[in-house]
């Protein structure tokens, strides 16, 4: 068996393809598996559901929620140190125990040979890297550790699903996943005479998701509870998470119908020191408090679309557990309303599209044709005679390039007699030829050719990186004398 795992900011998801068809693997009555990690010396560590029933009132601060968003980050709980890295291997190992337990219960094939994790398309390679390194993590009971068989693009997956669930001959379209964490956005394009050939057209992410709708409630409900209440709620976990959960549930509140129609007003309640208050929440209120979030989601939608062709763009597919907000579906009807909009699947899309491509990833021939999710470039001095503190990168491969592809600049030896050339390479998200060193860029290798002397200062070093389809990046670095050096590294796709 091969599992897909819909690795979520809030919650994760794992599905298997059986019998062709998809089938999420959760006990009954469960929409998705908490990522949520707890520790305290007594209950050692646990994960999801248990976590979160541990981590209620003072034990609040031994929980962690929301590690996605912060894979370089360390956590202490109860006096004790875990990496995001170890606590993601926790959920993934989690996710798989109840995969397993699940798919036997099934009667479904209880050997697991692979996974596929899904991630947001802004991940980079490092990211991709902790998550990899975490799956590696053996689980506690000292039980083996999961192979990864690839990483695929969250809002790919989704319209993996997508295009599998309809036999429409709808073939571009823009998918829109507004999850706990991310808003990712890609237009994706099925061949219709193959349907395994997929081409992501272009792709964006901004970190918007459904805990910053959460924030701004739990903003507002805590500024009124000081209000009514006079004890100043401040940094204490016990009531900071119990506001958290009441701000998650009125906001689950204005996504449910009543008679037909979505509720006008939701009241919050909060118990403290054995007092219960009660905050009044309009949808006013709501749509007011969260309005800035929803317009950057969709300034994100449009700025795609209107790079590209907008009459060839015949859907828009949302997905994500946040795409259930009827204000979403509104504003996206507002900016959109030439192109019609389907909401799918939100939770489980990704985990199904993840379970797909399980099935075909090392059918390379068959698989995702691809552009660069990112550009890559080389750091040069800018005038090294001017100024030898100024540092540049500049870029070579340009997100949206089309792969695979190999670009060449000519960079220029900086003193008589220099000894080597040493370029460190860059991943950015910049669409731009060239930018300050100290702008938001992650180094992933280092090409280093050692020079014959006696080369004049000016003399032409030629670097060439390439990057395929299967996400390896080679930079060759020349002399023009006939001395080179390669170096290559497998970026995860
Ligand atoms: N009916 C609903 N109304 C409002 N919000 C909802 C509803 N159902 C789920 N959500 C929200 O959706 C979010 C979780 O969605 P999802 O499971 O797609 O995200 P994720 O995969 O955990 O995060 P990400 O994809 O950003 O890493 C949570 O913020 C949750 O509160
Ligand atoms: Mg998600």
């Amino acid at each position: 068996m091969r599992l897909g795992i819909d690795f979520g900011t809030s919650f994760s998801l794992p599905a298997t393809s059986y019998l062709d068809t998809s089938v999420i693997l959760l006990p009954a009555g469960k929409y998705g598996i908490p990522s949520v990690f707890y520790y305290d010396d007594w209950e050692g560590v646990l994960i999801g559901e248990n976590a979160e029933k541990a981590g209620q009132g003072l034990a609040a601060e031994n929980l962690k929620r929301e590690i996605k968003l912060e894979l370089t980050s360390f956590f202490i709980a109860d006096g004790k140190e875990f990496s995001a890295k170890q606590i993601v291997g926790y959920i993934l190992q989690n996710v798989k125990e109840i995969a397993m337990a699940t798919a036997a219960s099934k009667l479904i094939d209880d050997s697991l040979e692979g996974v596929v994790i899904s991630v947001p398309a802004a991940f980079g390679h490092n990211e991709k890297q902790i998550i990899l390194e975490a799956a590696k993590i053996p689980a506690s009971k000292g039980g083996p550790e999961l192979n990864v068989l690839g990483f695929i693009k969250e809002p790919v997956a989704a319209a993996l699903a997508y295009f599998q669930a309809s036999l429409a001959d709808k073939t571009r379209i823009l998918v829109y996943d507004l999850g706990g964490g991310t808003c990712d956005v890609a237009i994706v394009e099925a061949n219709s005479l193959f349907l395994e050939k997929y081409t992501v057209i272009d792709s964006d992410m901004v970190r918007i998701g459904g805990k910053d709708w959460d924030t701004k409630i739990e903003e507002y409900i805590t500024l009124e509870l000081e209000k009514q209440s006079g004890i100043i709620i401040g940094e204490n976990p016990g009531y900071k998470e119990k506001i958290k959960r009441e701000a998650i549930s009125v906001k689950h509140a204005f996504s449910e119908k009543i008679g037909g129609t979505y509720r006008e007003k939701v009241r919050a309640r909060i118990e403290v020191n054995g007092r219960i208050y009660t905050i009044p929440v309009t949808k006013l209120i709501f749509h007011e408090l969260t309005r800035d979030l929803l317009n950057q989601t969709i300034q994100l939608a449009e700025l795609l679309v209107n790079r590209n062709n907008e009459n060839e763009i015949s859907e828009i597919v949302c997905v994500g557990g946040s795409s259930n907000m009827p204000q979403v579906q509104e504003g996206l009807r507002n900016s959109f309303s030439e192109i019609s909009i389907r909401i799918f699947e939100p939770e489980k899309a990704i985990a199904i599209g993840a379970s797909i491509y399980a099935q075909y990833c090392d059918n390379k021939e068959v698989f995702l044709s691809d552009i660069a999710a990112f550009s890559y470039g080389a750091e040069c001095f800018r005038n090294y005679d001017d100024d030898p503190d100024d540092k540049i990168i500049v870029n070579l491969i340009q997100k949206g390039d089309r792969l695979p592809v190999t670009k060449m600049h000519r960079f220029k030896t900086i003193i008589d007699n220099q000894e080597r050339v040493s370029f460190d390479i860059y991943e950015s998200s910049k669409m731009v030829s060239e930018y300050d060193s100290e702008a938001d860029a992650v180094p992933i290798m280092n090409v280093i050719l050692e020079l014959i002397v006696n080369m004049p200062k000016g003399t032409s070093i030629t670097l060439y990186i390439t990057l395929n389809t299967d996400g390896i990046i080679e930079a060759v670095a020349d002399d023009e004398r006939g001395h080179t050096v390669r170096v290559q590294k497998q970026l995860y796709f």
